[in-house]
């Protein structure tokens, strides 16, 4: 995208103005697309490279600097949907920093300004930049009275009745004394966990689905009905302040605990730093720690923690001179979609995928992203030829955020969603009906287990590692076997050591005698197996481990379970009833029980698979145990057990595991190289224990 530009100092006037003019229409209408639609086309790095570039322009041509310039405008106006609020104070935004020369002329400015010497000690708190959308709260006496985004730093929109529905935003401040107008402001955000979560929802009921947390967190607080946002997990951090009639502090990061003593929740991995050293090391660790955290950041901002130097230090432009945010390199990147494919998944459902040009992002390589649906194909217009801008997130599927239009070829081929499944059986390909009759935007292939397709993927499932987790039976062998003819359903996996003879496993090609001998030992091993993996095993839609753990649990026994399954699919109203009544099991799961339990060959399958294995009853929790009730959170690695078992061992004794910190949590078991959980479980007050402590806590 980029062809090098010849110095700014060099152009005349009348080129630069041309140029001047030409970036700050391309700048307006990326603000636009990012701001207005939640739906940016081009990465931070491209939209930063073109800001850099506007600025050397003005820089070497002051003349082009006027009202409309870009450099005195942040963000956008706000959207004509909602009242609009005037900023008491306004909001500003932050200058950048890319590298390590960036940060030491940040610091160096200061001192110049301050007239401070060479060894004089500054000391910033330095906190990670959240990609979520600025929220200024207002309070008056202790009560939000307002909720604005930022808009164009002057003037925001009016969300008060969405930002309310925030757990994380206090109606009333905390603490004794209230001043009588207080701003506080800080970042919405939603968690990686959380988008996912939304955007799989959506593409099952063909809303919009969303290209990044930051764009679902915005698109989920500009809802004209509340009642949406408050179904969103949205999360806000404290960092900043607007007008405030008086100041509970002296510094940045006094602001900050006071904040905390009035209920806000503030990043729990702010620090402190007393050299450009301290400050570098910061945006490495926190770099490092980036993939791990549940919410995006793009970068760590640094501030002059005294607030009598921030007031003298003030603002240049648009951006404060006493802060910096010191950016990540982009996890976004283009390439070129060579072509699009249908996958066929373990329920039927077919999913696009675009095949691509290899890309590093962020240090791994993408050949495939996620298209969704055929509704996402239409609304971004993706072509097969196309050049589009795709975006990794931590360990998430990438995917595709947009087609850049300018570098379109003549060639681009339309895509035309199949109408028969790619699968050798060919059926219609049917859209899911949702909710009041309408479609959804979820394409099945009509198969079922007839479905070449949906069996293998059905198999891949029964032999996956939180199922039967069968060593030596990956995807791979999986495959050759169903080809083959030897496994087309889950018992035929307990019935190969018997036609071995006929087989003759270990003279084929990748095998060998003890790869055979371990494969039948294994499976050999899990002929007996506990409830709740079995359930999980049949892979039965919606019931993922955690509703077939409070199946087993509820049940107790296969055959309970077994039972009441078969009632269910029968149309028996009581054992229904009886199944709505457990914890965590709802009509959806119910209705897809029945769905499956209604189909004669699954129930077939089902009684083959059962006779072949011995199901271990469901442990009752024990209610007499010291952590029956309580909910702890693992973190760091143990060493003395897996993840997995310590989560069951917990579980056993009636406690409940989860994976995040908050104040619902009792426990906290940290191992070595626990990182920001832990931060989180002292500065909350939770309880937290090593390994050792732990196991002797279970034996209590
Ligand atoms: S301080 C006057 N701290 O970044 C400076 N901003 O590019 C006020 N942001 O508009 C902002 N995390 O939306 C600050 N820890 C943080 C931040 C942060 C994210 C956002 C914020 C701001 C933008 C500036």
């Amino acid at each position: 995208m980029s062809r090098p530009s010849p110095p700014a100092e060099t152009l005349t006037l009348a080129d630069a103005r041309k140029e001047h003019a030409r970036l700050g229409a391309e700048i307006a209408e990326h603000d636009r697309r990012y701001y207005a639609e939640d739906a940016p086309t081009i990465s931070d790095a491209e939209y930063d490279a073109l800001r850099r570039r506007y600025a050397e322009l003005e820089r070497a041509h002051p003349s082009l600097i006027d009202a409309d310039s870009l450099s005195r405008k942040i963000g956008t106006a706000p959207s004509a949907r909602f009242a609009k609020i005037r900023h008491a104070v306004p909001m500003l935004s932050l200058d950048n920093a890319f590298s390590e020369e960036d940060v030491l002329d940040f610091v160096g400015r200061i001192r110049r300004f301050l007239r401070l010497g060479e060894d004089a000690e500054i000391v910033f708190s330095a906190e990670p930049k959240i990609d979520g959308l600025s929220m200024s709260l207002r309070y008056e006496d202790g009560v939000l009275v307002t909720g604005a985004t930022r808009g164009d730093g002057a003037v925001g929109e009016d969300v008060t009745a969405n930002i309310k529905t925030l757990e994380d935003v206090p109606k009333k401040l905390k603490g004794k004394r209230a001043p009588k107008i207080c701003e506080v402001r800080g970042e919405v955000y939603m968690s990686k966990r959380a988008f996912l979560a939304l955007n799989k929802r959506q593409a099952e009921i063909g809303g919009q689905i969303f290209a990044n947390p930051r764009n679902s967190a915005a698109g989920s607080l500009r809802q004209k009905d509340p009642s949406i946002t408050a179904s969103r997990p949205l999360g806000f951090f404290a960092y900043a302040w607007g007008e405030m009639s008086e100041m509970p502090a002296e510094t940045q990061s006094g602001m900050i605990k006071w904040f905390e003593t009035c209920g806000f929740k503030t990043n729990p991995l702010t620090k402190m730093c007393r050299s450009v050293e301290a400050l570098l090391r910061f945006h490495r660790e926190i770099e490092a720690q980036r993939a791990t955290l549940d919410y995006d950041i793009d970068g760590v901002v640094y501030k002059v923690d005294r607030l009598d130097w921030q007031e003298r230090l003030g603002y240049v432009s648009r951006n404060p001179r006493w802060a910096i945010a010191h950016k990540f390199p982009a996890e976004k990147a283009t390439t070129i979609v060579r072509d699009i494919e249908i996958q066929i998944g373990r329920t039927g459902a077919l999913t696009p995928v675009a095949k691509l040009e290899p890309v590093t992002v962020g240090g791994v390589v993408v050949q495939n992203a996620t298209l969704h649906n055929e509704e996402e194909i239409k609304r971004l217009d993706v072509r097969i030829g196309d050049t589009v801008m795709i975006q990794r997130a931590g360990d998430v599927i990438p995917q595709v955020l947009g087609v850049v239009a300018e570098k379109r070829p003549a060639h681009a081929k339309e895509y035309h969603f199949p109408k028969k499944c790619p699968c050798p059986l060919h059926t219609d390909v049917v859209r899911e009906t949702i909710a009041g009759g309408a479609e959804g935007a979820r394409a099945h292939c009509t198969g079922e287990f007839a479905c070449p397709y949906q069996t293998v993927e059905h198999l891949k499932h029964f032999v996956s590692r939180r199922a039967f987790d069968i060593d030596g039976l990956g995807e791979k062998q999986i495959e050759f076997f169903y080809e083959q003819g030897w496994v087309k359903e889950p018992a035929d996996i307990f019935a190969l050591e018997g036609r071995n003879k006929e087989i003759r496993l270990e003279e084929i090609e990748g095998f060998g005698e003890t790869s055979v001998r371990n494969l039948f030992g294994a499976i050999a091993a899990r002929r007996e197996i506990p409830l709740e993996r079995f359930i999980y095993a049949l892979g039965v839609r919606h019931v993922g481990e955690t509703t077939a753990t409070a199946l087993a649990r509820g049940y107790g026994s296969w055959s309970a379970f077994h039972a009441a399954c078969l009632k269910i699919a029968a149309g028996d109203e009581e054992a229904k009833q009886e199944m709505d009544a457990l914890d965590q099991i709802g009509e959806t799961v119910i209705d897809s029980l029945a769905d499956y339990f209604g189909e004669e060959h699954n129930r077939r399958r089902v009684e083959r698979l059962a006779k072949e294995v011995r199901i271990r009853d469901a442990e009752k929790p024990r209610s007499d145990s010291a952590l029956a009730g309580k909910t702890i959170v693992f973190t760091g690695s143990l060493e003395k057990m897996t993840r997995d078992e310590a989560k069951a061992a917990a579980e056993r004794l009636g406690a409940k595991v989860s994976g995040s910190i908050s104040k619902k949590t009792d426990l906290v078991v940290a191992g070595p190289g626990a990182g920001s959980k832990l931060a989180k479980a002292r500065e909350l007050g939770v309880e937290t224990i090593d390994e050792d402590e732990w196991l002797k806590r279970m034996e209590r």
